[in-house]
């Protein structure tokens, strides 16, 4: 079988950054799920889906037009690679998440990223519904603060404007509503290891994941 790693965990834990570097690291392919929870959020801004409307999202969701082309994203042949990072982007994409029609429509297409030799997959729900039977799973965290000032950086560094606090507040929401939701809530799957990530660098967090497919 393709083996597959999941990296889950909250918002701005650093799983993007991990994930991509361990893929990178084994030559395997790298799913940012999150990506595509963003993708469909832009494509219903862009469709003037209404944000409440269940049936009319999952529609987009099912149709997304996208690809991933060497790190960047494009949507209908836009690239959005910046414009799907942003913090609106973010919260609806969030909020559009807890939809089971949404999740349903994006099932098959993240399925179809399990491709030879490898996939790293990054998400909230990678371990414990898209890919149960993964040889590898990893929950990781960080505390609240250490994630708000790492958005921070990244937000900063793409030219967009932050606040801490704003950033703080929205980040305990987002926590909030992917634990509590009804369908696929955040938590840590069967057998995976858990990763603070608090107190250490990236690298040192890509050590640690290596070491433990290696084991
Ligand atoms: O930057 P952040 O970690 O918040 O976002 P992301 O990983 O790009 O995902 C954007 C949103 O999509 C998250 O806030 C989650 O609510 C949702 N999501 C999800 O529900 N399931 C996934 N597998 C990935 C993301």
């Amino acid at each position: 079988a393709i083996p597959v790693i999941t990296i889950d965990g909250p918002t701005a834990s650093g799983k993007g950054t991990v994930a991509q570097r361990v893929a990178d690291k084994l030559g395997f392919y790298y799913l940012d799920s999150g990506a595509l929870y963003r993708l469909t959020a832009l494509s219903a801004i862009r469709h003037q889906a209404s944000l409440s409307d269940e049936h009319a999202l999952s529609k987009v969701a099912e149709h997304l037009d996208c690809s991933f082309v060497g790190g960047d994203v494009f949507l209908a042949k836009e690239n959005v690679t910046d414009a799907i990072r942003k913090e609106e982007i973010g919260n609806t994409a969030s909020k559009i998440a807890a939809l089971p029609g949404v999740r349903h429509a994006l099932v098959g297409l993240q399925l179809r990223f399990r491709m030879a030799p490898g996939l790293v997959a990054d998400g909230r729900d990678m371990g414990t519904v898209i890919f149960p039977s993964a040889i590898l799973k990893v929950f990781l965290t960080a505390s609240a603060e250490a994630r708000a000032e790492r958005r921070y950086k990244q937000l900063i560094g793409k030219g967009f404007s932050a606040n801490m606090a704003d950033l703080l507040k929205d980040l305990q929401e987002r926590d909030a509503r992917d634990a509590n939701r009804s369908v696929a809530p955040l938590k840590p799957a069967e057998g995976a290891y858990i990763l603070d990530t608090s107190n250490m660098t990236a690298d040192q967090a890509v050590e640690q994941v290596l070491s433990w497919y290696a084991s």
